[in-house]
């Protein structure tokens, strides 16, 4: 909850830890064993963000996180945790916030498109899993479609200029670069298998636009919260190179959409990344660089991302190291390699004189964390054993009744809810192969029982009228 223009996230024994906002687009890190309190802590900022008028995207794996939309319920044992967090219960206020809810496959909220070309070759590539001379081969086809004018929009837009690259590959060749029809085979494999995994509702239009996860909700009392954009992912998350393709290419988005903006008082806009080892699982170097990048430079640009894990080490060392604010629950320490774990985890805070970060790793309780914040100079804090408060909102899941009711009343219902269709890769090429193939040019006519040359035009010495043509000869 806010204090001030603070974040307060818990209570230590020195007092109240708070995250600031200016501080948010350093990026951050919630990591935790399993039912340690992740999610909660999670819900805290966002909340918080949301109040201080900053919208959120949050990718939902549980369902748990879209409580959001309904007030928490006071109970005694969160009158104790208030109690022991230095709150008093009877002051907190349980309240909701504006949330929209977003699902690629369009089934538990809006649908969230992006068309392929959009998506672009390096990140379609890894949403196929295609080796690197097949994703050479994806290169070229971008290429060509662009220099063709082939739009392309959907999967189907995708096929048909696999096809027409496949039949044209040896023309293709010549000017791109190696096309083999093996190669294309495989992309087509490849193709029906994300088309299987619903990738065929994912691609096409309306894609989203971006502006949308940006929005602010005007309260009565004129105050503002940030938009809450939750997105469903427990379908999404089964398929985990969709989902972290998707994640990635969402930031990417975000950052070719942005201006520079420089140092603010709070960011632009925050991502909570559940699950996000799955980010990084099976990357090929380019991609990694990708990442990194990413998350590197968007932070110029007002966006803060947190990254939510079991463990710190989850996360590549280059990543890691630009996760400024940090939130470790605890961690099991049975096998060596969770004790190394714990060793990774304790290592990435400042230690505090007071206790020993690897022994507290191991004996928080739930919903309690080490917690290190930059302060305002971009300096880690040294790490604190905190009490988390708890949320504002609903912990736990909604009913799909409720869900359904969310998404009547949304701001942005009728806008995404149906697919369009236009003229793009498909119908072009369709109709191309319709057209009858154009008659061969003759190079000789018979005119008035005279053979006479067909020429270019500025050697021409008369026109001759031929199958509704004038034609130039000698
Ligand atoms: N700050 C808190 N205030 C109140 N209750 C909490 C808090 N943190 C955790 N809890 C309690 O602990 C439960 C588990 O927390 P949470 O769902 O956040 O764990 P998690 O680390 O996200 O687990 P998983 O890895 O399984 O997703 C919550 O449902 C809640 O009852
Ligand atoms: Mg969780």
């Amino acid at each position: 909850m806010l204090r001030g223009d603070r974040i307060w996230v818990g209570t230590c024994e020195n007092g109240p830890v708070e995250l600031l906002p200016s501080m948010s687009n350093r990026h951050g890190l919630i990591a935790g064993a399993t039912g340690t309190g992740k999610t909660v802590s999670l819900k805290v900022l966002a909340e918080s963000f949301s109040d201080l008028g900053v919208p959120v995207f949050l990718s939902d794996i549980k369902g748990d996180l879209s409580g959001m939309v309904k007030p928490g319920a006071r109970s005694e044992s969160l009158d104790r945790r208030l109690v022991s967090c230095g709150a008093v219960p009877e002051n907190f206020v349980y309240k909701n916030y504006p949330t929209v809810f977003w699902d690629v496959y369009g089934e538990q909220g809006h649908p969230v498109r992006a068309t392929v070309e959009q998506m672009g070759p390096l990140l379609l590539s890894r949403m196929l899993s295609l080796n690197e001379t097949q994703s050479g081969v994806m290169n070229i086809l971008f290429r060509v479609a662009r220099n063709e004018n082939y739009d392309l929009c959907d999967l189907q837009d995708l096929k048909a200029m696999l096809v027409h690259v496949g039949e044209n590959a040896k023309e293709y060749t010549l000017n791109y670069g190696n096309v083999s029809v093996a190669s294309v085979g495989a992309i087509q494999r490849a193709v029906a298998v994300l088309e299987d995994q619903g990738g065929d509702t994912f691609f096409g239009e309306p894609a989203l636009s971006i502006d949308d996860w940006l929005r602010v909700a005007k309260n009565e009392d004129g105050t503002e919260q940030g938009v809450i954009n939750i997105l469903s992912a427990d379908r999404l998350f089964n398929n985990p190179t969709m989902y972290s393709t998707f994640l990635l290419w969402m930031l990417t988005a975000l950052y070719d959409r942005l201006p520079e903006r420089g140092d603010a008082e709070k960011p632009l806009i925050v991502f909570f990344f559940d699950e996000a080892h799955l980010l990084f699982n099976n990357c090929s170097r380019a991609l990694m660089e990708k990442i990194e990048q990413v998350v590197r430079l968007i932070r110029s640009k007002g966006v803060g991302v947190f990254f939510i894990t079991q463990s710190p080490a989850d996360i590549p060392m280059t990543v890691l190291g630009q996760l400024g604010n940090r939130i470790q629950h605890a961690l099991r320490a049975y096998t060596p390699l969770d004790q190394k774990a714990v060793k990774v985890a304790a290592q990435t805070f400042r230690a505090n004189p007071a206790f020993d970060t690897e022994e507290a790793i191991t004996t928080l309780k739930t919903g309690e964390a080490l917690i290190s914040f930059l302060d305002e100079h971009g300096a880690p804090g040294v790490v604190e054993r905190a009490m988390i408060l708890p949320p504002q909102s609903f912990m736990g899941a909604i009913t799909p009744e409720e869900r359904g009711q969310v998404l009547q009343e949304s701001p942005l219902y009728g806008v995404y809810d149906d697919p369009v269709q236009r003229e793009s890769a498909w119908e072009k090429l369709n109709k191309k192969k319709e057209e009858p193939p154009a008659a061969p040019v003759p190079r000789f006519l018979l005119v008035n029982g005279v053979l006479r040359q067909v020429v270019p035009a500025e050697q021409a010495r008369e026109f001759v009228q031929y199958n509704g043509c004038l034609w130039p000869i000698l």
